[in-house]
């Protein structure tokens, strides 16, 4: 596997793929790989003959400064775990590369409504910072797949949002979300748990999927089910920030008759803001 920081030796790799017929799959990441980046490499790596993959911190998506200066950054052990799946080429690029006439002067890019509302509003402009870096990533990849994962659900329905606006050609995978033993979606955010703290964060899996019961065995009072949810969290020591049952698709406010769920939570327990989801199909 070959790690390259510029545009420009990207963008030759790419080409030079692309011209012995290799279909291209990518996977962005900010690093810190476990196995939840890791399944989306394997599906990339099962559906498409050159598998690229990124990790690049943006600072364009966080709003908190302290959170970007100690997110993780483990460029050798990342490299390591690509090397091991299959990744064919791993880029790199500084924050110069990506934004090289300073980050207040990019063109961004917005996706209205389905950045609205949930970790939309806990993190203001999050989602931009998100859509703008993908956005340039798509551009100077130019795909013919992309992984996601459904662990950040409203991010995925962004992507799939801003690929379908702007008539982007390629598919947008999403990968289900893979899990600790208890429960726990992996995350990079887990290293600032606690070992005590890691084993109460299982219990946010298992808040949704009580919720998700619920919901099949007729439960139509959502957001009562949601207030249980988040009365249990707080009940275990989490801050909870919202539980919300919408439509999967687009994330809309579900009616009764709604079929195809997913109920979404956040919450902070110590130093960490953990999310997750569960989807309920009804029939
Ligand atoms: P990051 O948090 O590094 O996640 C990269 C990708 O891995 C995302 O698509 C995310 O949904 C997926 N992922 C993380 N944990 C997962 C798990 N437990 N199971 C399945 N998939 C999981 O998400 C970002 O980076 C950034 O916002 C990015 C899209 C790279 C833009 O900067």
């Amino acid at each position: 596997m070959k790690t390259v920081e510029t545009v420009a030796e990207l963008q030759a790799e790419i080409r030079a793929a692309k011209a012995q017929g290799k279909r291209v799959g990518f996977v962005p990441t900010m690093g810190n790989l476990h196995e939840g980046h890791m399944i989306l490499v394997d599906q990339a790596s099962e559906e498409c003959d050159f598998v690229v993959a990124s990790i690049f911190i943006n600072p364009l998506q966080f709003n908190d400064i302290d959170d970007l200066g100690r997110y993780p950054r483990t460029l050798a052990a990342d490299q390591e775990h690509l090397k091991d799946r299959d990744c064919d080429l791993l880029f790199f690029p500084s924050v110069d590369e990506m934004y090289p006439d300073g980050q207040d002067a990019q063109t961004t890019v917005s996706v209205p409504v389905v950045s609205e509302g949930l970790c939309g509003d806990s993190r203001p402009g999050h989602f931009d910072g998100v859509a703008t870096v993908v956005s340039k990533l798509f551009h100077m990849v130019q795909p013919d797949a992309a992984f996601f994962g459904e662990k950040d659900f409203q991010q995925l329905t962004v992507i799939r949002k801003m690929v379908r606006d702007l008539n982007l050609p390629f598919d947008v995978v999403g990968v289900p979300t893979c899990r600790e033993e208890n429960g726990l979606a992996m995350s990079s955010r887990n290293n600032y748990l606690s070992e005590e703290e890691r084993n109460t964060a299982g219990q946010i899996y298992r808040v949704l999927n009580e919720i998700c019961e619920q919901i099949k065995g007729g439960a139509k009072n959502y957001a009562e089910l949601c207030e249980h949810g988040k009365a249990e969290l707080a009940k275990h020591g989490f801050e909870p920030d919202y539980i919300e049952v919408r439509c999967a698709d687009e994330l809309k406010q579900p009616s009764k008759k709604s079929t195809d769920l997913v109920v979404l939570a956040a919450a902070i327990l110590g130093k960490a803001r953990l999310i997750d989801n569960l989807r309920v199909q009804l029939n």
